[in-house]
């Protein structure tokens, strides 16, 4: 059996246990255990998780006897039927890469309880996820090696994902530490990597995409599970910001104009690699869809997140499918699928057999 390591708990759990919330800190805390919940200092961590629970759902609750028709039957067109596995093959392993950096990187160096309690929460969110991608490829009988392979496969797949990938390489190093400068600019630089730009960029050329068939009322089963998933993805997006935000806020010599510019240059490049994503999944264009506008649409969402993180916009451009913010993108997780929210507040007293 291998001896756990004191540091496989983050340093604060060797240090003092203080129950003053003013302490405690979200990278390098040495005063507060972190097994310690309360009482709480973070309150938009503990918000957060609270609507993540809120929001539960699973992949097999949605009913798939439509897109199961609909894929077998002659009125999708070969250009559609590419838009769709296409993102059915992004998401499938995108959503693992996600759970695996929260779990193997970021995880370990958040020193504070109400945050992990998030983070547990979100991963099994993301398992929730890659659940779906399961349920989608059983239910209409796709080859799950082509769905589940498409990130070696496909270039500008590989890509994004290669991108994302030696984020998590530098966090897993064994000697990986938060406590020197470089060591945590590193790590906002993985946060801002995942949450910013896999969860809050190249996530959502897909769900327009997705989402634009469920407009029409086509594989309605798929974009419900697309819904689902964005609204996890939008408290997400959401806890992440505020993490970047508050470890910025905690320690303003790390948010360096050098550190500044290479995350402009990151994001620079995910737009880049996002524009070449649209393109391949849409080389003649569906549905009034065409890769020029998710251009503009990719651009305009890097504005967005960047100005939520501080940094200056770079594009200016303006939203082609205001119809994704009006309806979903704008933080209205909490009444976004009311019903069945109370479906599940309903449901939640457990009811013992006897
Ligand atoms: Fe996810
Ligand atoms: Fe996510």
């Amino acid at each position: 059996m291998t001896a756990i390591e004191t540091s496989d708990f983050a340093p604060a759990i060797t240090g003092a246990t203080t129950s003053n919330a003013d302490d405690k800190r979200l990278i390098n805390c040495n005063t507060v255990d972190v097994n310690q919940l309360m009482p709480l200092k973070y309150d938009w961590a503990w918000e957060h998780y609270l609507n993540g629970c809120a929001n539960h759902w699973m992949p097999s609750e949605v009913p798939m006897a439509a897109d199961i028709a609909l894929w077998h039957s002659k009125d999708l067109t070969a250009d559609e039927r590419l838009v769709i596995m296409r993102n059915l093959g992004f998401f499938a392993t995108a959503e693992s890469l996600v759970a695996n950096n929260l779990t193997l990187a970021i995880f370990r160096h958040v020193t504070n309880a109400e945050c992990r309690q998030y983070l547990l929460r979100q991963a099994f969110e993301e398992a929730i996820h890659t659940h779906t991608f399961h349920y989608i490829v059983e239910s209409l009988g796709l080859d799950e090696r082509e769905v589940f392979g498409m990130y070696h496969d496909i270039p500008s797949i590989a890509a994004k994902d290669e991108f994302e990938m030696a984020l998590t390489a530098a966090l897993v190093e064994p000697d990986f530490t938060t406590t020197t400068t470089e060591g945590a600019q590193q790590f906002l630089e993985n946060l801002v990597g995942y949450y910013v730009i896999m969860e809050g960029i190249f996530f959502y050329a897909g769900f327009a995409m997705m989402l634009s068939f469920h407009r029409q009322n086509r594989m309605t089963g798929i974009g419900e599970q697309f819904q689902y998933i964005l609204r996890d993805e939008t408290v997400h997006l959401n806890f992440g910001i505020d993490m970047i935000n508050g470890i910025k806020a905690e320690n303003p010599e790390l948010w360096t104009p050098e550190l500044c510019e290479r995350l402009l240059e990151r994001i620079r490049h995910a737009v880049t690699l996002e524009e070449a994503y649209a393109r391949d999944c849409l080389p003649n264009g569906v549905m009034g869809l065409n890769a020029e506008l998710f251009e503009e649409y990719v651009r305009h969402i890097a504005d967005r997140r960047l100005e939520r993180i501080g940094l200056p916009r770079q594009y200016g451009a303006r939203n082609p499918f205001p119809w994704m913010s009006e309806t979903i993108d704008l933080g209205k997780e909490k009444n976004f699928f009311e019903s069945r929210v109370t479906d599940y507040r309903k449901g939640a007293s457990l009811v013992w057999d006897e």
